[in-house]
């Protein structure tokens, strides 16, 4: 009798474990600057009932004028640890929107994030159209099969044909896009929305360049009282363009959303709160719950019953008194529990959380249990890094958080010979926060920071000196890009003489690897053609 409570007890732990994972939706927003990604964020808090007014959730963008950049970053700092992850409830679901810095010298931050999400919404600005940010996201997350839902923004203004932005979106960025709502006119014609997956319209009841949430739903496409509505003309123009998107796009399917395959398309205008009701009843009904993760070793499922989770972002705290970091760990599989003995996988050693976070909305709180697809906030003193692997003594380690090449390289020196134990420690640890990355030449041993942006460069000069008490000074050096070296055969002779001849722009990463940096692009071409058998990755991540 008590085997079979026991039992049964087991298995009602285990359905609620399940019932756990299947409603969770962990996504990222990503977009270029200014297309409405913080606007969008804080209607869906909004309909969470997460925030109670517009204009709660800052901005964590660097907004340009006003201060200078630099003042800027750290007031984003700040901000950031508080938008890094934001969850909320919706229709019993829960949803963490893990933030992704828009600004492209954070663009590296931003592809991190991407190794965490389960799905992305792309969010593009009718009237711009298809921006290079927007272009190098979407690259990241079609090679990564992540499945995506677009989302046409500033509906309320003027912008390009419904069609061609379609077909712009599925040229510029690979896509195979599936419209699930098609405007009804736009800018100051817009009038509403079809829905195209609830198969019903919704109208504007007014001017549709104030703040209108009111809307009046037909369920009948071909209802007269759409004409009485919106006039015979706009009726008779949308019933063309639906029987024309029923023509041209395949059927929405949501496997090929998830493999990736399939973009669904929604129209609206964030800022009226338009078309963002329907994205998100439709993004909670087909968005993917937490997928497995391929480690080095093996596929890992989320409900398998050991916990496991990454560490994907590292924040260090605004205070320079406490060098306390916050690591952001993304469950995989299993429950995260407070104080359990984990395996920090890289340092071998078992740690125990007393006071992890958990967030929600704008705020973060000690958890005593998360479930895969939660983000939980780690202390740390500066023993972990990105890309660490947490397990509950199984060897794993996830794959999935590359190096891309930086675009701004930068000898650094050391400008106080007597901190030079400080700037060395500095440097490491900004390293494993991922602020940037160092290079150290193999032929004399030089450190060199590699950065995606010139921003960077102040941010490390500043947090060396207010953090670490160390002083450093920045020397220009021309390299073009950084390519990490696979040699097929490490003992022939082709790669030798490659060793021998081009040692002074050799380098190894972080983690020892052998880079090149090449001075231009003429000499990379010129180097991959004559050493054949080398192959030269522009990430770090190409096994
Ligand atoms: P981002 O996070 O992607 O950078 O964009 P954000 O939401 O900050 O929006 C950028 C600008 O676009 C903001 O205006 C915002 O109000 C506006 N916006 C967002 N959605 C819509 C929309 O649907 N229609 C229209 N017309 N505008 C929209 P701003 O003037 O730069 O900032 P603010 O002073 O309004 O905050």
């Amino acid at each position: 009798m008590a085997k079979h409570l026991l039992y049964l007890c087991q298995n009602l732990t285990f359905m609620t474990f399940l019932e756990e994972i299947n409603r969770r939706r962990t996504f990222g927003i990503i977009s270029h600057p200014d297309a409405g990604k913080t606007t969008l964020t804080e209607k869906l808090l909004l309909f969470g009932g997460a925030i109670q007014e517009a204009g709660a959730v800052k901005s964590n963008k660097i907004k340009k004028g006003a201060t200078s950049d630099f003042m800027e970053i750290e007031r984003q700092r700040g901000i950031s640890v508080a938008t890094s992850v934001l969850a909320f409830e919706y229709n019993d679901i829960k949803i963490n929107i893990l933030d992704t810095p828009g600004h492209k010298d954070f663009a590296e931050d931003t592809f991190r994030t991407l190794t965490a999400v389960d799905s992305v919404i792309v969010v593009v600005d009718v009237a711009k159209g298809v921006e290079e940010q927007t272009e190098k996201l979407v690259e990241v997350c079609r090679m990564r099969n992540i499945p995506m839902i677009v989302f046409i923004n500033k509906m309320d203004r003027e912008g390009k044909d419904a069609f061609d932005l379609l077909d712009e979106i599925e040229q510029k960025l690979g896509l195979k896009v599936v419209p699930l709502s098609f405007p009804i006119g736009m800018g100051y014609d817009f009038k509403g929305i079809y829905n195209i997956w609830e198969k019903n319209v919704n109208l504007f009841s007014g001017d549709s360049r104030k703040d209108i949430e009111e809307t009046i739903e037909i369920k009948d496409l071909n209802s007269e009282e759409l004409n009485d509505l919106i006039g015979d003309q706009a009726a008779n123009t949308l019933r063309e363009e639906i029987e024309l998107v029923d023509g041209i796009y395949p059927k929405f399917n949501k496997d090929d959303y998830l493999a990736g395959d399939l973009q669904p398309v929604f129209f609206g205008s964030a800022l009226n709160n338009f078309g963002v009701r329907e994205l998100l009843d439709c993004f909670v009904d087909i968005a993917p719950t937490p997928r497995p993760k391929q480690s080095e070793e093996r596929l890992v499922a989320p409900d398998e019953n050991k916990f496991s989770g990454f560490v994907f972002k590292i924040h260090a705290n605004m205070d320079p008194n406490h060098r306390n970091r916050l690591a952001f760990v993304k469950i995989v599989s299993g429950e995260f529990k407070r104080n359990a003995p984990y395996l920090h996988v890289r340092n071998n050693k078992k740690v125990k959380f007393s006071s992890p976070n958990a967030f929600f909305a704008e705020k973060k709180e000690i958890v005593d249990i998360s479930y895969p697809g939660d983000i939980v906030g780690l202390q740390d003193t500066g023993n972990f890094k990105i890309g660490d692997t947490f397990t509950e003594g199984e060897l794993l380690n996830y794959k999935g958080v590359p190096s891309f090449s930086p675009e701004h390289f930068r000898y650094i020196n050391n400008a106080d010979p007597l901190k030079s134990k400080q700037l060395n420690k500095g440097i490491d640890q900004l390293m494993d926060e991922g602020v940037a990355q160092l290079f150290t030449l193999e032929l004399n041993g030089r450190k060199v920071i590699g950065t995606v942006g010139a921003l960077q460069y102040e941010v490390i000069q500043y947090r060396l000196e207010h953090e670490y008490g160390a002083k450093c000074i920045y020397e220009n050096l021309n390299v073009f890009k950084a390519c990490w070296i696979e040699a097929e055969d490490p003992k022939n002779d082709e790669y030798k003489e490659f060793l021998r001849v081009k040692q002074r722009y050799l380098a190894k990463d972080k983690q020892d690897q052998l880079v090149f940096l090449a001075d231009s692009s003429f000499s990379l071409q010129m180097t991959q053609q004559k050493y054949p058998s080398i192959t030269f990755h522009f990430t770090s991540e190409f096994n």
